[in-house]
């Protein structure tokens, strides 16, 4: 997560009854340190699951509960409580309120500020899945989409009950991610973004290899940023211990080689290529088929190497090629090597990590090289400069119609 990524934004967070408000502390408390305002609202059934006081201690306000409540000068809660919202969020959204929703029914304070509210619904379901399955959810839910509504999940898996199935709650993790997203500008909608992360694995022997120290974490954030501003993203990453970013593909892979050929597979149906991947330059002509033993005479083995194709290159090189983005780590004289290497692999735009080198690390600041000369972006931290990144790919993409 950035560091206040939502910040100026204002949530009403809605609960309803259900065993899931339990994830919803979690939740609190990954907006709030996203810097969003979270006005808790609870129905009385919410308050079976989780106390009001657990809810006010981490969102850091009040939280109501009933449309009598006294604390409204004017006693205008259903009103008053969405007034400054940039979107109510339903989490857990139950059975019951989304049946209740679908009617435009107004009998307690969540379900009147809903149908009172002047800005956007999103609803978590979270329920048995013979619930979510039953015609009457399904009718209720087409009906909210159908409105407008965002429907978030349901994912599928062990439920409360003790079956498995559809219709359990997004974790707490994922609801942000989808929330994130959906106030995310779509400044790449309907574009469609190939890239390639973290480092790659070149066996020498059933158990060793070469890599390289590359985390995968600006791959995978760049990832992350295209899918909120709207791309249908594929993520070709090396291996890497990073969760796959919220709605995204990913394709694992463990050489060169591999990442070669799954990208192109998936080239021509790209609109955006970027080569984040620290590929490993070199492989073994030969591995072993056998772990490599010690010799008795201490002999040291010798490895002859092979070079491994050029991604990028082979991209940029294709008769249509999509717009292609490189990255570069640098030890030392970016501004020469940056601008030498986009033009030697024949891109419109490079990416030069300005050093030390950054592997590992959070923060990152960079170079933009192209044609037209060198900028400077401000230090951040991966997935603000990711989202940066991405606006600044989107500003330079020539119009669809003219991409192939
Ligand atoms: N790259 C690639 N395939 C390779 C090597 C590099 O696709 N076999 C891509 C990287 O993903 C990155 C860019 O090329 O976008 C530059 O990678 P880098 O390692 O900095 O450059 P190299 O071409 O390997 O040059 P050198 O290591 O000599 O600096």
């Amino acid at each position: 997560m950035a560091t206040a990524e939502l910040a100026g934004k204002h949530l009403v967070l809605g609960m309803t009854g259900g065993i899931a408000c339990y994830k919803i502390a979690e939740l609190t408390r990954l907006l709030t340190k996203a810097g969003a305002t979270v006005q808790v609202v609870m129905t009385e059934a919410a308050t079976q699951f989780i106390t009001p006081v657990t809810m006010q201690a981490l969102s850091g306000r009040p939280v109501y509960t009933n449309q009598w409540d006294a604390r409204m000068p004017n006693n205008m809660a259903h009103i008053d409580l969405s007034r400054e919202a940039d979107a109510i969020v339903i989490a857990p959204a139950s059975t019951d309120f989304l049946a209740k929703l679908a009617h435009g029914m107004a009998d307690d304070l969540l379900a009147t500020l809903c149908v009172a509210r002047d800005c956007p619904l999103l609803v978590v379901p979270a329920m048995n899945r013979q619930m979510w399955q039953n015609p009457a959810t399904q009718r209720n839910v087409a009906q909210l989409r159908a409105d407008g509504v965002e429907v978030l999940g349901p994912d599928s898996g062990p439920q409360a009950c003790g079956e498995i199935g559809d219709g359990r709650m997004l974790e707490a993790a994922a609801t942000y991610e989808a929330i994130a997203s959906f106030f995310a500008p779509k400044i790449l909608s309907g574009r469609r973004v190939l890239l390639t992360a973290g480092p790659t694995f070149e066996p020498l022997d059933p158990v060793r290899g070469i890599t390289n120290r590359s985390s995968g974490k600006m791959g995978f954030a760049l990832a992350r940023a295209a899918q909120q501003a709207g791309a249908d993203v594929h993520l070709v990453a090396g291996p890497v211990a990073l969760e796959t970013p919220w709605g995204v593909f990913r394709e694992d892979v463990q050489t060169a080689g591999q990442m070669h050929d799954a990208v192109m597979r998936s080239v021509a149906d790209a609109d955006i290529f970027i080569g984040v991947a620290a590929v490993v330059d070199w492989r073994v002509d030969h591995t072993s088929e056998h772990k490599i033993k010690k010799a008795a005479d201490r002999a040291l083995p010798v490895f002859s190497f092979v070079e491994n194709p050029d991604i990028l290159a082979a991209v940029a090189k294709l008769p249509h090629p999509p717009f292609a983005v490189g990255f570069a780590a640098e030890s030392g004289d970016l501004e020469v090597h940056g601008e030498e290497k986009r033009v030697r692999k024949n891109v419109p735009l490079l990416i030069g990590n300005l050093g030390p080198l950054t592997f590992g690390m959070d923060d990152n600041e960079v170079i933009l090289f192209e044609a037209a000369g060198a900028t400077r972006l401000p230090r951040a931290d991966k997935q603000t400069l990711a989202r940066a990144l991405i606006a600044e790919i989107a500003k330079r993409l020539p119009d669809t119609s003219l991409i192939r």
